[in-house]
């Protein structure tokens, strides 16, 4: 009797002990060895990881941007509110993300209504190259495309939903195609007589800083310090978009300088000719002027319109755009003045000093 009951609890001990240590397997099949059977199994899980949140945030977007349950979907050809334009370091982050805090639809850099939410509209760097003169040079295409430029603000996929390439992989030929197609469009198309942008806007603005504070922003960002090589991605969009200038090949200040005086040349002169609707500095205005420069008191979605007057009725409503960002990344360790930029070039002196007095700043 002892023995039969001390018999079945070591059968059962067995028992357990194996199946801890190997799970049922199913008859019809033959056992994997150990160690493959682990990697099937962190597979599975590794596949499970990526897939289930991939479709679940795939399902989020499709219910939110493309159903039409929550708010009418907007196609790529659709018209949007809002586009601003200004050079990196201006801003642009802080102005998106207070017009969203409002409550507005609106992204930053990206304007693929399918996959970003940007119904309302977008406040770009790169956007503007739609402004930029003449077709896009084919060796700024190759420059631009060669390579995953996204953490300066540029992937295909933030342009338009793309139907061939994968969504899963950050760049392969397939982007760079794209890549080609969307720079030779998006250049000069909102400037060029006859040729329209294949996104529109009801509005464009751009977004104005101090020039020399813009520079000293760009120069912790993009320089280790001010003797030290540019940023190998900026000197990159620099020569691309601008491939007429003598770029001083890696040098920190000279590229930076360059880079703020002609962007926000060609951004002056697309104001000039009444292609921006108009400028406003980041340092001197509220969101909700910007949201009213926008035209959103007359926005063609309804809910944009009621949101405007909801939110900005009262003279001066909504927090100024520079109160949260004013020089967060500089911390006044890097100085720019009209001097430093005379000593390395006089010819950039001139032209930001030009340039400053057209947007309305001090320099120096
Ligand atoms: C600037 O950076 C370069 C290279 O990164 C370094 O050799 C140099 O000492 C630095 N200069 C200063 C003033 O920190
Ligand atoms: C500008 O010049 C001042 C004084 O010569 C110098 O201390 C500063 O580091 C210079 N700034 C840059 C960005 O080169």
């Amino acid at each position: 009797m002892g023995d039969a009951k001390q018999r079945r609890g070591a059968a059962r001990k067995a028992k357990a002990r194996d199946a801890q240590a190997a799970p049922p397997v199913r008859q019809a099949q033959v056992p994997a060895p150990a160690g493959l059977r682990k990697v099937a199994r962190d597979l599975t899980a590794l596949t499970l990881l990526i897939a289930v949140p991939y479709a679940v945030y795939s399902a989020y977007l499709w219910v939110h941007l493309e159903s039409g349950w929550l708010r009418p979907p907007v196609g790529h050809g659709e018209s949007r509110q809002l586009l601003i334009v200004g050079s990196q370091s201006s801003g642009t982050v802080q102005t998106s993300a207070s017009l969203a805090t409002l409550g507005f639809e609106v992204a930053h850099e990206a304007s693929d209504a399918s996959t970003t939410f940007c119904r309302d509209g977008t406040v770009s760097w790169f956007h503007g190259i739609r402004f930029l003169p003449g077709i896009a040079p084919d060796e700024s295409v190759e420059l631009i495309c060669a390579r995953s430029l996204r953490n300066m603000g540029f992937h295909p996929a933030g342009f338009r939903r793309s139907t061939s390439c994968s969504y899963r992989r950050t760049w392969d030929a397939c982007w760079a195609r794209e890549c080609g197609e969307i720079i030779r469009s998006e250049w000069g198309c909102a400037i060029t007589e006859g040729r329209a942008c294949d996104t529109p806007f009801a509005k464009t603005l751009l977004q104005a800083r101090h020039p020399l504070r813009t520079m000293e922003s760009l120069v912790v960002k993009f320089c280790r310090n001010e003797t030290a090589p540019v940023s190998h991605a900026l000197a990159l969009f620099a020569a691309a978009l601008w491939p007429a200038h003598a770029w001083a090949a890696d040098s920190c200040l000279p590229v930076v300088g360059w880079y703020v005086t002609l962007y926000y040349e060609a951004m002056m002169a697309a104001v000039d000719a009444r292609k921006i609707d108009g400028v406003y500095k980041a340092e001197a205005v509220g969101v909700c002027d910007v949201a009213r420069m926008g035209g959103f008191g007359s926005a063609a979605y309804p809910p944009a319109r009621q949101l405007y007057a909801e939110v900005c009725a009262s003279p001066g409503g909504g927090q100024g755009l520079a109160d949260g960002a004013r020089n967060a990344r500089n911390h006044g360790r890097v100085r720019i003045d009209m001097e430093n930029l005379t000593a390395i070039d006089r010819e950039l002196a001139t032209r930001v000093l030009a340039l400053g007095a057209r947007m309305g700043y001090d320099v120096p």
